[in-house]
């Protein structure tokens, strides 16, 4: 039986990498003010299509889109910015006139072709600072975006940055690509030429050399931007240099969604994948407003986790250091009074392994032997005529009897020494 095309199961072997990041992520991005939102897994459709855009590759061939059983139109999320931005709305978060900022990670839903780092469902780590008109908003998620992937020992790659301008600079700039560009339709690729009608900005990222070649000697979205455009680009240069981010510009950085404006920036890695973005995000200052809520800015990113697990997966040490203590325990009163044992392990925080096979004791430490436990503890009834508890120390074979009067203590004297807490 094979999952469905384009998932993945998260087996238990693989879950420490995913624990480790939340964990770390979470830390980084609690210190910075950031809190966490977890939004439903489905929308209303009509969310995705307002806010992503009509000419977009998401909304016209990639939504897991379907009619529920009271005939309304529900859409799988295939990203989360759309679903934040209505919790903003729909919990009136905007009440209260203060900078929001909020990450979340989840799964997402996209219908594309499947191929390395490129899923059905997948997931993304994203934040979305609310609020802020001001270029070190921009500054301060792009920064944290380096800080998660250096602290995950994700090193390799680059950060590359554009300013796309506002609505009235993008019309005017459109305009001049599309009389370039329809100047040379005979050699465009069917994609591109298609664009020219739907949305030509996105020829500008096209991966088609032939194409690249033509835009050569395109006209700039550069030479297209006012003074608040340009001002706001250079802040963020600058703030960016102040953190000692590095960065390149690439002029033809054009996002996937619509709802950008000024800043857009991905984080692509030096994989030899093709799908090599690790992190795409940028500014939305209009997106709350067409969504039918006041007219407040914002910028976020999102980093796909299947992506960033494929970067560090190399570097990244299980610690396989098994500090458990198994229970061997055989026949019914022992099954009645080892519950006394586990409460105290739980109190005690010690990680624990309890047999529940009804193998004599010799087969029970054999298993202890092979998952690695550092001590089993031998629960029979011997142990329970004499009011004791046999414990083996599986490392040295040293076999100890203590009473069960001094269970607490003893767990208590040898927890550090053993390093069991987990
Ligand atoms: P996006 O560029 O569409 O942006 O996706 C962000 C990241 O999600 C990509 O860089 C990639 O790592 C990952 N990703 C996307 N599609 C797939 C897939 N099919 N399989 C695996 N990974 C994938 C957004 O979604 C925006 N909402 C980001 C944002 C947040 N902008 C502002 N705030």
């Amino acid at each position: 039986m094979q999952p469905s095309r384009g998932t993945k199961d998260i087996l238990p072997n693989e879950i420490i990498l995913w624990q480790t990041i939340y964990d770390k992520v979470k830390n980084i991005l609690t210190l910075s003010d950031y809190k966490e939102i977890r939004t439903p897994i489905f929308e209303n459709t009509e969310i995705f299509k307002r806010s992503i855009g009509s000419d977009t590759d998401i909304i016209n061939k990639e939504m897991y889109s379907f009619k529920d059983r009271g005939g309304r139109d529900i859409t799988l999320r295939p990203e989360g910015t759309a679903s934040v931005i209505r919790a903003f709305l729909s919990n009136k978060l905007y009440a209260s006139n203060e900078i929001h900022r909020m990450w979340y990670l989840g799964p997402m839903f996209r219908y594309e072709r499947p191929q390395a780092g490129r899923q059905r469902q997948f997931h993304q780590l994203g934040v979305e600072c609310i609020g802020s008109y001001n270029s070190l908003a921009d500054a301060e998620v792009i920064r944290l975006a380096e800080k998660i992937l250096n602290e995950l020992n994700c090193i390799n790659y680059t950060i590359e940055i554009n300013c796309i301008g506002n609505q009235k600079e993008r019309d005017v700039y459109k305009k001049k690509l599309t009389e370039y560009l329809l100047k040379y339709e005979q050699d465009l690729n069917e994609e591109s030429k298609r664009r020219i009608k739907t949305n030509p900005l996105r020829i500008l990222d096209s991966k088609d050399q032939k194409v690249q070649e033509i835009l050569t000697n395109a006209p700039q979205i550069a030479s297209h931007l006012e003074l608040d455009s340009l001002q706001h680009f250079n802040e963020l240069r600058e703030h960016l240099n102040n953190s000692n981010i590095k960065y390149t510009i690439n002029k033809n950085l054009i996002r996937g969604l619509d709802y950008y404006n000024c800043t857009a920036f991905e984080i692509k890695t030096d994989s030899e994948y093709q799908q090599n973005a690790i992190c795409g995000g940028g500014r939305y200052d209009q997106l709350i407003q067409q969504l039918g809520g006041p007219n407040i800015p914002s910028v976020g990113w999102a980093i796909g986790i299947e992506r960033l697990i494929k970067e560090i997966k190399k570097t990244f040490v299980v610690n396989n250091n098994k500090n458990i203590i198994y229970l061997a325990n055989y026949g019914t009163k022992a099954r009645k009074e080892i519950w006394k044992i586990i409460n105290i392990l739980e109190q005690e925080k010690i990680a624990f392994h309890l047999d529940l096979s009804n193998n004599n004791f010799q087969k029970q430490l054999k298993k202890a032997h092979k998952i690695g436990a550092k001590l089993c503890i031998l629960l029979g009834n011997n142990e329970i005529e004499n009011n004791i508890l046999t414990i083996k120390n599986m490392d040295t074979g040293e076999q100890t009897q203590i009473s069960c009067d001094n269970i607490y203590n003893y767990f208590k004297s040898i927890k550090k020494s053993l390093h069991l807490t987990n």
